[in-house]
């Protein structure tokens, strides 16, 4: 299937696309995964306001859409199933993955945003891996895997608050517009990973 996964930051749209991949067999499409691997990426040609996507990523603000829309229709263009995580982030986005592709499902991960603000601060990743992990709710078993764990360079508290800003701001207005043609199928991930895996699993072998 073609899985489109929404929600804001923190919400587990990573921790649940990597079930997904799993247990569907399909490819994992991150902006965020992608743009964290070419950080350093001279970008200056297009005219934007900094030179390289991690200044922007820093600071939490959106990446222009040119530089997104750009690795998502490549990675689009090779995938057969897909769950896609960090797209769109705003209409522009939005039109543009319709001309893309069709999608058959749109899942949206509803989080409070106190809750956001919990998990956001205390993600760890696993450098090795990429497997994402949690000081408090999902700590590493290993303690070899706990000691090389690193925490994300847009986790801090200040650039956190300024990421759920932007997600208000640009990336609401999408999860409205899939509502609106009626395709948006709302999971409660406020619930313990198991249980947002169940009701996430569910939502998508019901659609297939
Ligand atoms: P991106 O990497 O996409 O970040 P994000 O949307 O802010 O989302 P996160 O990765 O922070 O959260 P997640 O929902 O994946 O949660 P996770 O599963 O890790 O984007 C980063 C930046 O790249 C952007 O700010 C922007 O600059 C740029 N960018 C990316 N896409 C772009 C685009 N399309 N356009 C322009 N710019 C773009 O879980 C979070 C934590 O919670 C973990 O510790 C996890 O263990 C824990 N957790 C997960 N589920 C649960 C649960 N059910 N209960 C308890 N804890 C849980
Ligand atoms: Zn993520």
């Amino acid at each position: 299937p073609r899985i489109l996964i929404l929600g804001a930051p923190g919400a587990g749209k990573g921790t649940q696309s990597a079930k997904i991949t799993e247990e569907f067999n399909v490819e994992h499409v991150t902006t965020g995964d992608a743009l964290r691997s070419n950080k350093e990426m001279d970008i200056s040609e297009m005219d934007t306001e900094y030179d390289t996507p991690g200044e922007y990523m820093d600071q939490g603000e959106l990446v222009p859409d040119e530089v997104v829309n750009a690795i998502v229709d490549e990675a689009l263009s090779q995938a057969g199933g897909f769950v896609l995580d960090g797209y769109p982030r705003n209409l522009e986005q939005a039109e543009e993955l319709e001309d893309m592709t069709d999608l058959d499902i749109v899942l949206m991960l509803d989080v409070s945003e106190e809750e956001l603000v919990h998990r956001l601060t205390g993600r760890r990743m696993d450098p090795e891996t990429g497997d994402i992990y949690h000081v408090e709710y999902n700590p590493p078993e290993d303690d070899e895997v706990e000691e090389r764990l690193v925490q994300r360079d847009d986790d801090d508290e200040e650039t956190v608050r300024e990421r759920l800003g932007v997600y208000r701001e640009n990336t609401e207005p999408v999860i409205e517009h899939y509502e609106e043609q009626g395709v948006l199928e709302r999971v409660d991930g406020e619930q313990a990973p198991d249980e947002v895996w169940e009701a996430v699993k569910k939502t998508i072998e019901d659609a297939a």
